[in-house]
């Protein structure tokens, strides 16, 4: 019986991996050899990836790809993906070659907000607290000099603080909505410590607001946290073109094909079944950028779907039209993101990623990124409505498959030949290869 381990973080790595292997894997000697396998020779570089987290034990490895002629606002770019998906990056290069000579991607940062919130509960007079919170602001804004004043320097700061009355959806609970601006940092350790530090302010200053009543003095601060919900740090990225030049399939002229993409947004638009695989799609560009970057894909993503559901009920994010014979797709969505700090100057292959991308400002990034999920999204969706999903995701897929089978380089070459005429399917592929080896 597996038994509660005691202060495993300060095991060395090697008791770390004995403990793991001996009491949750049928094979220690295998388990340790299948950890050590992906170790880095380098040891200062496995150092440093020890280092970013707790207990580190290995690495994990995603294949980082290029996805190439990616026009944005007349630049070209190859796109960096980090993502384990066998069809991602084809798709994403196929739809930037598609668009390469038809204006490529035009690009807009909207806006660039970032929004923290302190969370508190106040019993009193509300009157009161207004006229407390008036006072204090000016405050607020002076305690934070020393952690603001980097970021001033870059142009960035604290841009609003807001007392918020959400006492009609929670009894005594109140916020103070804070905005700002943080230039090429995604800004989470900045927000985060302007918060606590205005958290700190508020509640001591309580102390001595005379108007307030005991009670009143005893602000509660819940907690003082960033949102990872950006409404308004918003790109649009967008691709059009007369719907003549459109001509992607034999069977489909190229009205048919414009109508049966838009017809297609408007489902997932209305939809919410479809919408979530429709923006699932779209998902697929932006982490596997968003990841090679070096930023947080589970905050793009957390925003990303909330911003998606904003209107009630949750939406594609993408849209599309049709006017003037003129074919049009485009994308809005909020990504709240860093080229500088986090990782970005710590992981090599982020550095990489960026230096790729031509050392990108997060603005910069921001119009990336959205292109490369419009440009997935437009893949995804011209497949499905012209010759299915599978083709292309089974011809991708055909390599996992022949590996998983074991098959040798030159059965890899001969069963590619034989699946460029035939419809891959897993047991297709399985017979095929049993007759190859027979
Ligand atoms: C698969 O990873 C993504 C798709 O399902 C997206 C879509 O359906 O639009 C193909």
């Amino acid at each position: 019986m597996i038994t509660p381990v005691e202060g495993f973080s300060k095991l060395s790595k090697d008791e770390k991996i004995d403990w793991i292997a001996k009491n949750y894997t049928h094979d220690t000697a295998e388990t340790i050899r299948t950890i050590k396998r992906y170790w880095n020779s380098d040891e200062k570089l496995q150092k440093l990836h020890d280092e970013f987290i707790e207990n580190t034990l290995t690495n994990y490895y995603l294949p980082l790809g290029i996805a190439p002629n990616f026009l944005i606002n007349d630049k070209l770019y190859a796109i960096p993906m980090a993502i384990e998906e066998s069809s991602v990056v084809a798709a994403a290069s196929k739809a930037a070659k598609f668009w390469l000579h038809k204006g490529g991607f035009k690009t807009t940062v909207l806006n660039t907000e970032k929004i923290g919130q302190v969370h508190f509960v106040y019993k009193g007079d509300k009157e009161k607290l207004q006229k407390y919170f008036d006072l204090i602001k000016p405050k607020l804004l002076s305690d934070t000099l020393a952690i603001t004043k980097n970021m001033e320097k870059r142009g960035g700061g604290i841009t609003n603080i807001e007392l918020r009355d959400k006492t009609k959806k929670l009894d005594d609970y109140y916020q103070l909505h804070c905005t700002f601006e943080t230039m090429d940092a995604m800004g989470a350790n900045f927000i985060n410590s302007c918060l606590e530090q205005f958290a700190q302010t508020f509640k001591t200053e309580a102390k001595g607001f005379s108007s307030f009543s005991d009670e009143e003095k005893n602000i509660e601060i819940v907690m003082s946290i960033l949102s990872n919900y950006v409404p308004n740090c918003l790109v649009r990225a967008e691709v059009s073109c007369p719907i003549s030049e459109l001509n992607v399939s034999e069977t489909l002229s190229s009205e048919a094909f414009a109508e049966k993409m838009v017809r297609a947004v408007e489902i997932a638009k209305i939809e919410p079944h479809r919408a979530v695989t429709h923006n699932k799609g779209i998902m697929n560009g932006i982490d596997a950028v968003v990841l090679a970057t070096g930023n947080d894909f589970r905050a793009v993503e957390a925003g990303v779907h909330a911003y998606a559901a904003k209107d009630g009920h949750y939406t594609s994010l993408t849209h599309a039209h049709v006017k003037n014979g003129v074919f049009t797709f485009w994308i809005e969505i909020p990504l709240a993101l860093g080229t500088v700090g986090g990782l970005t100057s710590l992981h090599p292959l982020v550095k990489l990623a960026l230096e790729i991308l031509g050392k990108p400002s997060a603005k910069d990034l921001m119009q990336i990124v959205a292109v490369a999920g419009l440009a997935q999204n437009f893949a995804a969706v011209r497949s499905l409505v012209t010759t299915g999903i599978q083709e292309g995701h089974m011809k991708m897929h055909l390599l996992n498959i022949l590996n998983q089978l074991e098959a040798t380089a030159s059965e890899k070459e001969a069963l590619i030949e034989h699946f460029k005429k035939n419809t891959v399917t897993h047991s297709a592929v399985v017979a095929a290869f049993d007759a190859i080896r027979k």
